[in-house]
């Protein structure tokens, strides 16, 4: 029997688990294949002892489930692998380990479900011939060779109904609160969730914000009789001709920069400036957490069943993708070129600027 083995990389989100369950069910039942679950990421291929075999059986009940089984990282690069037992020995190449391994414990294909840095890392060991399928995944929905990732909806559900919430307070105390959310350095959740959520203001990376604008837009609705707002702030957005805010350098061994902190910024700017109450929450991993919505769900076992198909194929290189209505894959060099960015002309930004959202910056209609 061949053995598939299937590892969870970078951030958890909604809908891993039932990517793995579709993978273990249609890898036994359709093609025949043994699962081997991968803990910690690359973690799992580069020390011993965290493999185990997954059956539909052993993995029952996890469709609802959010997080991974199978636990993620988002610092074991196999590149620049820093050993939890030895960190003064600093960032060592271990991909050649991780080939080994996957020799040596029999392994025939590997499945990478993760972000654009696990697909990159799979990228660089299929180059090195490793057999390797990828799986988008990510809350941001920054990957540009999907038209969605699984987790994305769920949290900008979840976003919205902190929103939700947040709107009753903030109406109670003619207060503006300003929501800082994730995304990494694109806005999709700021957006999709603010124009959810009834947002007054919505900032993001891809619209450097004016102040002015904002500020702007908060006094005038306090004129028009709505002393309070909602102000949603990507963590990526930034000011015109300023930078993202970032909370922790990343680097070799230690992973991407840790944005955060810009919605105090923010909060503290409108304060200064409105003469107006202002609260900051920061939603931060409340929005990876939580079951996955419907949608995610089936996303994510389409992407579970696409990947296994791939692997019995042979279709090596490749990562799985929503095209339209259709699950299909792309090179896996071509999926990690760039962030998919919102695009300043699509349906939700025109949609957000004529429905009175300010995003950032004065609007000026044709
Ligand atoms: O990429 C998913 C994400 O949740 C981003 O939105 C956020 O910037 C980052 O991961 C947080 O990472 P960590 O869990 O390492 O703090």
């Amino acid at each position: 029997m061949k053995k598939v083995g299937v590892l969870t990389g970078g951030g958890d989100c909604p809908g891993l688990n039932a990517v793995i369950r579709a993978i273990v069910k249609s890898a036994e039942k359709r093609y025949g294949w043994e699962v081997i679950g991968i803990e910690d990421s690359f973690e799992g291929l580069i020390r011993s002892g965290k493999t185990r075999v997954m059956t539909s059986y052993n993995i029952r009940g996890i469709l609802p489930l959010g997080g991974t089984i199978l636990h993620s990282s988002n610092k074991a690069n196999p590149f620049e692998y820093v050993d939890p037992d030895d960190p003064a020995a600093g960032p060592r190449d271990m991909s050649r380990t991780v080939l080994q391994n996957f020799g040596t414990w029999g392994l025939d294909a590997l499945i990478a479900i993760g972000g654009d840095g696990t697909n990159r890392l799979a990228a660089r060991l299929f180059d090195m011939g490793l057999p390797v399928v990828g799986v988008p995944k990510t809350i941001d929905n920054d990957l540009r060779a999907t038209d969605v990732t699984f987790g994305f909806n769920t949290a900008v559900t979840t976003a919205t109904e902190c929103l939700d919430k947040l709107h009753t307070t903030a109406a109670s105390h003619h207060r503006v609160i300003v929501v800082e959310v994730m995304g990494r350095y694109t806005g999709w959740i700021a957006l999709e969730s603010g124009l959810a959520g009834g947002a007054d203001v919505i900032l993001m990376p891809e619209i450097p914000y004016d102040m002015d604008a904002v500020v702007h837009k908060i006094l005038e609705r306090a004129k028009l009789g709505s002393g309070f707002s909602i102000v949603v702030v990507a963590e990526g957005a930034k000011p015109k001709g300023g930078g993202v805010v970032v909370r922790e350098k990343g680097g070799k061994g230690k992973g991407l920069d840790r944005l955060g902190g810009v919605s105090i910024r923010v909060g503290d700017e409108i304060a200064e400036r409105t003469g107006v109450d202002v609260r900051v929450t920061v939603l931060g991993h409340i929005q990876r957490g939580g079951s996955p919505t419907p949608f995610d769900r089936n996303l994510s076992t389409r992407f579970g069943a696409k990947a296994m198909s791939l692997v019995a194929k042979g279709q090596f290189g490749h990562m799985v993708c929503l095209k339209g209505q259709d699950v299909t894959s792309v090179p896996i060099h071509d999926a990690i070129t760039d962030y998919k960015w919102v695009p300043l002309e699509s349906g939700a930004v025109l949609t957000a600027e004529a429905i009175g959202i300010c995003l950032g910056r004065f609007t000026q209609f044709p």
